[in-house]
């Protein structure tokens, strides 16, 4: 075995076993697994959220057994996230926690308030945890549409949103495979046959009446699969910059944004990116969001606790006068601390 590797069990004490982390050793866990989770705790409350976590490993063998004393099957678990497994290998056990906690939801799914329904997400897809950002989709007003588009779909919350409000047709895309499976079977069972989910880099082809878009909403290349749904590549730039080919004449895009990023200075403004695109502001619902600050621990705390979710509503620049009652958001605050600004929406409890 690599010498890196030190092979530990249930006599390793929490202190001990960040003493060979901090000198890169790799520990693969061999005792009973609820120890090995509170060993994890025990290490969470030492380093907080460092990738040094990533070095209590555990084994996996065939047909994914977890081979340790008291330790749940997480065949299942671990097929949905890696698929079929390819042989025995060791995983991180802090992403093994992740990979049980993403099943848990999928089996049990989220409750979205604005549907009255469940909503199943799959392990990697965007999930619908804090939910202000449909609030504002289910109280724009509304006249109805004959089609929508959702683009980035992710669990296929907001299509089915669209179908309930009265769409008759929704094309919903994403880029990820995964999410495109998963929007599938929440669509499947909560709005059949009025939706169709297309995996796609941004729009399907044609127009529509409504196009509808929760992006990513911070710059930024995402470390894992979790992170898809936060952090940007170009996505909202492609969006704003291909929208106005995909608009029916007289129709209107709902562009729901966090305006975090512009807060922290890692974009510029929002709105000068819509007028640069050809489009137009027809206006605006903001919200708050309700998530908890955790003032103190977070070193963003500042500038989260001024964070709006707007709801833009944009059409073509040539067919509409600009809205010059428009307010502009609430006082902005800048603070360039770090931290990691998604860590709230996707962290796995460890
Ligand atoms: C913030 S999540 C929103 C998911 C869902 N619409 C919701 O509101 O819960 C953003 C989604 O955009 C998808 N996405 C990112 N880049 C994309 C692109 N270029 N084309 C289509 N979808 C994309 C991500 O995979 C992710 O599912």
């Amino acid at each position: 075995m690599d010498q890196n590797v030190v092979v530990v069990g249930d006599e390793i004490s929490a202190n001990h076993a960040l003493r060979l982390i901090r000198k890169n050793r790799v520990l693969v866990w061999r005792g009973d697994y609820w120890n090995a989770r509170q060993l994890l705790r025990a290490l969470k409350r030492r380093v907080g959220k460092s990738p040094l976590l990533k070095s209590l490993l555990v084994e996996l063998g065939p047909e994914y057994q977890l081979g340790l004393r008291r330790a749940p099957d997480v065949t299942e678990a671990c097929t949905q996230a890696y698929g079929p497994c390819e042989g025995p290998r060791l995983v991180a056990l802090q992403e093994l926690v992740g990979v049980l906690s993403a099943h848990e939801w999928r089996v049990r799914g989220v409750y979205v308030e604005v549907l009255g329904e469940r909503i199943h997400p799959h392990y990697g897809v965007f999930a619908p945890t804090r939910q202000d950002y449909l609030e504002l989709v289910a109280n724009a007003e509304f006249e109805g549409a004959a089609t929508a588009f959702d683009i980035g779909t992710g669990t296929g919350v907001i299509a089915i949103l669209l179908a309930r409000r009265g769409t008759q047709r929704v094309v919903a895309t994403d880029i990820e495979p995964r999410a495109v499976a998963c929007a599938r079977e929440n669509a499947e069972r909560l709005a059949p046959a009025r939706i169709q989910v297309e995996e796609r880099n941004l729009f399907p082809a044609g127009k529509a009446d409504l196009v509808v878009s929760n992006p990513p909403w911070l710059p930024g290349v995402p470390q894992s699969a979790l992170h898809a749904g936060v952090y940007d590549q170009g996505m909202l730039q492609g969006f704003l910059d291909t929208l106005p080919a995909h608009l029916n004449p007289g129709g209107e895009a709902w562009l729901v944004m966090s305006d975090l990023a512009e807060r922290l200075g890692l974009r510029g403004s929002l709105t000068e990116l819509i007028q640069r695109a050809g489009l137009q502001v027809a206006g605006r619902l903001d919200t708050r969001p309700s998530t908890r600050i955790r003032q103190g621990q977070d070193p963003l705390a500042a500038v989260k606790a001024q964070e709006i979710i707007s709801l833009w509503r944009l059409k073509q620049a040539h067919l509409h006068r600009p809205d010059t009652r428009l307010e502009p958001a609430a006082g902005v605050e800048l603070d360039h601390g770090g931290g990691d600004v998604a860590a709230d929406c996707t962290d796995a409890d460890t």
